[in-house]
């Protein structure tokens, strides 16, 4: 099982089941090779370019937050947002809506198609809330045209807890053992 699908299926257990902690234990965390995936996400940094293209979307409903409008053409030329359809290449939306881009508050991408992914479901911000390889998370920053990641550092664990023996996996210098451990 692939770490991120492993962390979902984690957090989701944990609410769920109080046998947690042994199927954690019973279960090893299969090895990701963080300098592979990390050279293959900073490489695809080269293949992208910004989106040049001004693309005029036609029959579009346009949600403003709070209501849905009537169908209108939307012109997105660079970073300008308006209607001015002179050159631009037409996309029928069909009566589509056109909404703003979503924030998922919580993911754990590690590599390109997982950015694909998210871009792919309207989600332009994620924030992953657990890294333990800072540069494979900063290797998923700056992506052209994908989901913006934002990412913190290690968690807090203490040490038995559920998260604890993720972490202790991993890194088990991570943990925190006792309240004088708390301020580093
Ligand atoms: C619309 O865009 C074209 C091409 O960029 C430009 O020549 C024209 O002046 C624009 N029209 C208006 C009303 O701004
Ligand atoms: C990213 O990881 C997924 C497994 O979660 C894998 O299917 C996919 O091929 C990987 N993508 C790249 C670009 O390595
Ligand atoms: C806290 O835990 C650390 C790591 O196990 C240990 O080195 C240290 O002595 C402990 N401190 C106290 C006050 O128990």
């Amino acid at each position: 099982m692939h770490f991120k699908n492993l962390f979902s299926h984690f957090l989701g257990t944990v609410l769920l089941s109080t046998s947690v902690k042994s199927y954690l234990s019973a279960k090893s965390l299969p090895k990701m090779d963080f300098e592979s995936i990390t050279a293959k996400n900073n490489e695809a940094r080269s293949f992208n370019s910004p989106a040049s293209a001004k693309i005029a979307i036609d029959n579009v409903r346009v949600f403003n937050g709070h209501d849905i409008g009537p169908a209108t053409t939307v012109v997105i030329d660079g970073a300008i947002i308006g209607d001015n359809t002179t050159g631009a290449k037409q996309i029928n939306a069909k009566w589509a809506t056109l909404i703003p881009g979503l924030i998922d508050s919580h993911c754990h991408p590690s590599n390109i198609t997982h950015l694909q992914d998210l871009s792919r479901f309207g989600v332009t911000t994620c924030f992953t809330m657990a890294c333990f390889e800072t540069q494979m998370c900063k290797s998923l920053k700056g992506h052209t045209g994908l989901a913006d990641i934002l990412t913190t550092t290690a968690p807090a664990s203490a040490s038995g807890s559920a998260h604890g023996i993720i972490t202790a996996m991993i890194d088990p210098s991570l943990l925190i053992h006792n309240d004088s451990q708390v301020p580093a």
